[in-house]
């Protein structure tokens, strides 16, 4: 069963229209008959469905309560109307209601737009519970790969760069032990000792590179700057940081978050932009933390969805969207055609 509320101002339609639902099997939990009635009986019964007639008496026409009930509770509303009017139209869409009952009303119709609208509501629910598994379900992978690479990471450093550092020693044993007469096996064991301690800075940078151990040894305002000079070293570009004290703002997740983020969005830019200049800023500001990355290259199109939801993005972006939701904060994106892309995220300041 589900719960019907009717909004209609002459009392004898509402009934026989109460009727008719009632004998298709719906549950009228309520029958209004001016907007502000409608208001306080639909805050107070919470159905599922309203049928709201549109010309009502008093301050509030339909589509107003309508849009201060949809802004108050999770409903659907279906509008009734004598006539839908170009102004009626123009305010009732913007509500994105489940349908519209035209008159002459027939049962046929009133049956086919209240189905319609329950089934669409159910569509929803089911999208909406699919979504939010989506999301925990990326916030478990992202939570898994950051323990990984730190695994690895640690993993590298320690057994297998504790590893090389004996076998150096042991070469600089065997060193020693050589004939003085025999120069051209020192030189050997030499240049072998070279060749390990290059493997042993790869490994550093290898297990530097998978987790962000500056954040943890520097503080992350350090890493940040360190990253936008590791990133930027091999291509030519001015870089303009203002990057403030944000140590200890964060617990070192949501830094690593913010350093992952922020990994993104210089990335694209070396990758993506062609730029001349890189702006980054890092600031505090009562509550809150704002980053921004901004460039003066390329740009590209920002698609906006409906409700200006981003619809198509790469991996890339839509990670960065992931992780500044994980952190409770929104991001923004504006770019255009040949003037440059600018990224900037607020996230509320946690510790
Ligand atoms: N700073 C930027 N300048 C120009 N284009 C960008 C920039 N950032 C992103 N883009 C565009 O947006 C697309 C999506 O980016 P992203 O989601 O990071 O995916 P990827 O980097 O893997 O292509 C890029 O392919 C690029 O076309
Ligand atoms: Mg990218």
């Amino acid at each position: 069963m589900h719960g019907i509320m009717v909004v209609k101002d002459e009392i004898v339609l509402a009934m026989n229209l109460e009727e008719l639902l009632m004998s298709m099997g719906y549950e009228v939990v309520g029958v209004a008959y001016s907007g502000e009635q409608a208001m306080e009986m639909a805050l107070d019964l919470r159905p599922e469905l309203i049928l709201m007639d549109i010309v009502l008496p008093g301050e509030l026409d339909g589509i107003a309560a309508a849009e201060k009930i949809m802004s108050e509770i999770d409903i659907s509303v279906v509008f009734m109307t004598d006539f839908l009017n170009k102004g009626f139209l123009e305010r009732a869409k913007r509500l994105e209601p489940s349908g519209y009952i035209l008159k002459p009303f027939n049962d046929a119709q009133i049956e086919a737009a209240i189905e319609i609208a329950l089934q669409r509501r159910e569509m929803e629910k089911d999208l909406l519970e699919s979504e939010k598994r989506l999301r925990q379900l990326s916030s478990h992978l992202m939570e898994t790969q950051e323990r990984e690479r730190r695994r690895i990471s640690l993993e590298l450093h320690d057994e297998l760069g504790q590893a090389l550092t004996v076998l150096k020693l042991k070469l600089s044993g065997v060193d020693r032990k050589l004939p003085e007469d025999r120069p051209e096996l020192r030189e050997d064991c030499e240049e072998l000792r070279q060749y390990v301690d290059q493997i042993i800075g790869k490994v550093r940078r290898l297990s530097h590179g998978l987790t962000p151990s500056n954040i943890e040894d520097l503080g992350l305002s350090a890493a940040l700057s360190l990253l936008l000079e590791d990133l930027t070293k091999h291509v030519s570009i001015e870089t303009k940081t203002e990057i403030g004290e944000v140590n200890h703002l964060f617990s070192l997740e949501a830094q690593i978050n913010i350093y992952r983020i922020f990994q993104e969005a210089l990335t694209n830019v070396v990758k993506h932009a062609q730029a001349s200049l890189i702006s980054i800023v890092v600031k505090e500001f009562k509550d809150t933390l704002t980053l921004a990355v901004e460039d003066d290259g390329n740009g590209f199109e920002v698609k906006k969805g409906k409700k200006g939801k981003s619809t198509k993005r790469g991996l890339g972006l839509t990670a960065m969207e992931e992780r500044v939701r994980l952190l409770g904060g929104s991001m923004d994106i504006w770019s255009r055609k040949g003037k440059g892309t600018r990224l900037t995220f607020s996230v509320p300041i946690t510790e």
